[in-house]
């Protein structure tokens, strides 16, 4: 792991808008069909259910929330609920809708059936929401026209379409919101096996001559979350393009991605600057979550929805009520010597 580069973090990259060639890869890569959709196995199932008793009933199907970290394939799904029930897909989010006569117009224009996917759902404005409400309840739009004393409300009937919403925090949203969807679909970080026959897809894709090793040793690295497979395959591919020749072999894809600044368990250099601190500055001890993202130089939301998940999946991080704190493992990632509080020490502690 030596010479190792500073780029930009994958995670990071996984959030951010990446540049326009690497948006239209994306695109291509994104699976439409349930059958193309790997993983998730109990998730997929449930869906398949959901769909063909819909369509037995010739209804539309009933509002759906995903909620999971982001790069699992929420977005990815909202479109296949569309195309799979073969209805029309309209897009927008949360912080888009600021005022109730956005949502209202997006409602007005529904044909029937339709999928209105609402993306950040937990960030819609608390007046919109509750627009919301009777229109998924009883597909009603209560409507206010005019101010002062000739305001009148108004309602009007709106076709019977599906909301399909998507959170990276099913704990934002409030319980009225969450209580309206029928259906709630979890995204739980990848097995590294489903995430080899995703990137396997996806180099086939994109016509990259990837060897099953190759494929395992990119899965492997990318923390569970299909998104950053596909970013590993890309920069493994620039790698083979420019520094070697032939198919990606296992070693080929290791080299590329130590070159890139990804560990061996995956991790990047901001999960290794999360367990430094939590290792080396705070000796083992709780750390409360804003510390820690001063520290590390993220805010909090980023810090508990995109680089969280992973820590504590790999045990190398634990929430307490006191704080983070960094497992034994985490002090052997980084080749020290477990310090007495990760170990079970129970020493007072100012955190
Ligand atoms: N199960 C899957 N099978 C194959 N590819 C997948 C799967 N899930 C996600 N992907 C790939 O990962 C990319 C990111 O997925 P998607 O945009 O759906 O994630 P998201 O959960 O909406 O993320 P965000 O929270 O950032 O919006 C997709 O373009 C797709 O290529
Ligand atoms: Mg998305």
């Amino acid at each position: 792991m030596t010479g190792r580069r500073e780029v930009v973090s994958p995670v990071r990259e996984a959030q951010a808008a990446p540049d326009p060639v690497e948006i239209a890869d994306e695109v291509r890569l994104r699976p439409r069909r349930l059958e193309e959709f790997l993983g998730q196995p109990q998730l997929t199932e449930h869906l398949e259910i959901v769909f063909e008793a819909a369509r037995r009933r010739g209804q539309p199907v009933d509002h759906i929330l995903f909620a999971g970290s982001p790069g699992l394939g929420k977005t990815s799904l909202a479109g296949i609920v569309a195309v799979e029930m073969g209805v029309g897909f309209r897009v927008t989010s949360g912080p888009a809708m600021a005022r109730t006569g956005d949502l209202a117009s997006i409602l007005t224009d529904l044909q029937p059936g339709d999928v209105l996917f609402i993306d950040e759902i937990h960030r819609l404005p608390r007046p919109v929401e509750e627009v919301l409400y009777p229109a998924m309840e009883d597909f009603q739009l209560d409507i206010v026209i005019g101010k002062g004393p000739t305001a009148r409300s108004i309602r009007l009937d709106l076709p019977r379409f599906t909301l399909v919403g998507a959170t990276t925090r099913t704990g934002l949203l409030t319980g009225p919101l969450r209580d309206r969807f029928g259906f709630l679909g979890r995204l739980d970080l990848y097995a590294a096996e489903d995430l080899c026959g995703i990137v396997e897809r996806s180099a086939g894709i994109l016509g990259v001559d990837v060897q099953p090793k190759g494929a395992w040793e990119i899965a492997s690295r990318a923390r569970g979350t299909p998104r950053i497979a596909n970013r590993l395959l890309r920069r493994v591919r620039d790698f083979v393009e420019v520094r070697a020749e032939g198919p990606v072999t296992a070693e080929l894809a290791s080299v590329g991605l130590d070159l890139f600044g990804i560990d061996e368990l995956g991790l990047d250099k901001v999960d290794r600057a999360i367990l430094d601190a939590l290792c080396r500055k705070f000796g083992g001890r709780p750390v409360g979550l804003v510390t820690l993202a001063q520290c590390v130089g993220e805010e909090p939301d980023t810090i508990e929805d995109a680089y969280e998940p992973f820590l504590l999946q790999q045990g190398l991080l634990q929430r307490t009520p006191r704080g983070r704190i960094a497992t034994p493992r985490a002090f052997e990632h980084l080749g020290m010597e477990v310090a007495a509080q990760a170990s079970g020490g129970h020493e007072p502690t100012l955190w």
